[in-house]
């Protein structure tokens, strides 16, 4: 089921490149935000900028160095503080989680510097794996550090996102609006979708994505792409809700584009919460897609075998779809011919994660991860949904069939499109 790049076993060298360039990628988004605008908490449930330049070195050193390696501490009292960054269930918590003073940048950037340098040495120098460790099998807590800061790059871009123009700097981009295609309805006959993996399969996954599951799913029909804010158009001129991306200028709709205010791109997917997209589901008379006819669409085939990728075995490419930073935005939902399933299902990986209606919950043997056990566990609560996929600001590295992302059903600041389906 893996590539060259995909299946390969990771060396030291490998893994060190992938913490600087993980490191480089969290300056740049950084360096996007204008000085006076880092302790600004764009949305209310999260912490201010300066929140999430301690997490990440922090939460790296912890989990690694600390927790798996036993060394000392770099510092106590602001590990404690950055330690961890998760939405809060409510304003109050919110508020309650604020420390009345954030420490100095200067403060911040020796801490994150320091932190640095350890894990550098331990990733250098230090076991890497060990089967006789828990947090050591299979190098988890290193692959946990090297995939949670691409995490915190995606939520970090929610979060500049929604800063206002004159708060951040300007990524010039070139966008295209085309003619939208016509959604169409495609029939999946009744086959096996296989959830999740087995730990032998993976060079990594995070403690979701374990308890292999093979699901009988029935015949579904499921639509061909993403909904477009142009089909939502026709939804908000019959009284339906407007997505938190759209801003209304004078009688005409306009987009929150990143970096800059765009005309609605109709042929762009709508990015809106779980509740709006099953709203919209429900308008139509048809209904989200579950986990399994997710995969059901995205990896299953006619000969009833199941692939890596919608378009196959081969790791994901940019021709494939919008993801891995190619650009902030979205693009057109049939920019990716190259990127369809088996059954010619557009715009599956990329361009927007897309909600199921499945309530996020531990496939059967669920274990939490012995580097992170909070990382899952906190959040099976049956209030948030599991998004399948990938948006344009997912690393490369994250992108495979098992993996799994979740949000409040409320949330309206992810990139998460949707499409619909009826039975
Ligand atoms: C899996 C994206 C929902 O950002 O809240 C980061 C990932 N967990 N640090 C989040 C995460 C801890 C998480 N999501
Ligand atoms: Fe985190």
């Amino acid at each position: 089921m893996f590539t060259e790049t995909d299946g390969k076993r990771l060396n030291r060298a490998d893994f060190t490149g992938w913490y600087r360039r993980n490191r480089a990628r969290s300056s740049e988004l950084f360096g996007l935000i204008h000085d006076d605008a880092l302790h600004d908490r764009p949305i209310p449930l999260r912490h201010p900028f300066v929140f999430y330049m301690g997490h990440l070195p922090a939460f790296s050193f912890m989990t690694h160095n600390e927790r798996t390696l036993g060394e000392a501490p770099v510092d106590a009292a602001l590990e404690r503080l950055f330690e961890r960054g998760i939405d809060p269930g409510s304003r109050g918590q919110a508020r309650r989680q604020q420390p009345n003073e954030w420490p100095s940048l200067e403060t911040i950037a020796d801490f994150g510097s320091a932190c640095d340098r350890r894990v550098l040495q331990a990733l250098e120098r230090a076991p890497l794996s060990d089967a006789s460790v828990p947090r050591l099998q299979r190098a988890q807590s290193v692959y946990t550090i090297l995939e949670h800061e691409p995490m915190h790059h995606e939520t970090l871009t929610y979060l500049i996102h929604r800063l206002a123009y004159d708060r951040k700097s300007h990524v010039a981009q070139v966008h295209r609006d085309t003619p939208a295609p016509s959604n169409d309805l495609v029939q999946i006959p009744q086959g096996r979708a296989t959830l999740g993996a087995d730990p032998d399969e993976l060079p990594f996954g995070w403690d979701n994505e374990f308890g292999k599951t093979l699901v009988d799913v029935p015949g579904f029909s499921i639509q061909r792409f993403p909904i477009t804010n142009g089909e939502w158009l026709a939804f908000v001129r019959a009284g339906g809700p407007v997505p938190s991306f759209w801003i209304e200028r004078e009688g005409r709709w306009s987009l929150r584009g990143a970096f800059e205010e765009l005309p609605l791109a109709r042929s762009w997917p709508v990015y809106v919460s779980h509740d709006l997209a099953d709203a919209y589901a429900r308008w139509v008379g048809m209904s989200l897609p579950t986990e399994a006819q997710y995969h059901r669409a995205a990896f299953g085939t006619p000969d009833g075998t199941e692939r890596a990728f919608p378009w196959g075995e081969q790791g994901p490419q940019a021709r494939h779809g919008n993801f891995d930073f190619a650009r902030y935005d979205p693009e057109p939902v049939d920019a990716h011919p190259d990127g369809a399933s088996a059954w010619g299902v557009y715009d599956l990986i990329g361009n927007g994660w897309e909600w199921t209606a499945t309530p996020f919950g531990p496939h059967p043997g669920f274990d939490p991860m012995a580097s992170y056990p909070q990382y899952s566990a906190d959040f099976f609560d049956g209030k948030h949904f599991v998004m399948k996929g990938a948006s344009p600001v997912t690393a490369r590295e994250t992108i495979r069939r098992s993996f799994r992302n979740w949000f409040y059903g409320d949330y309206p600041y992810a990139y998460a499109k949707f499409r619909c389906t009826t039975p």
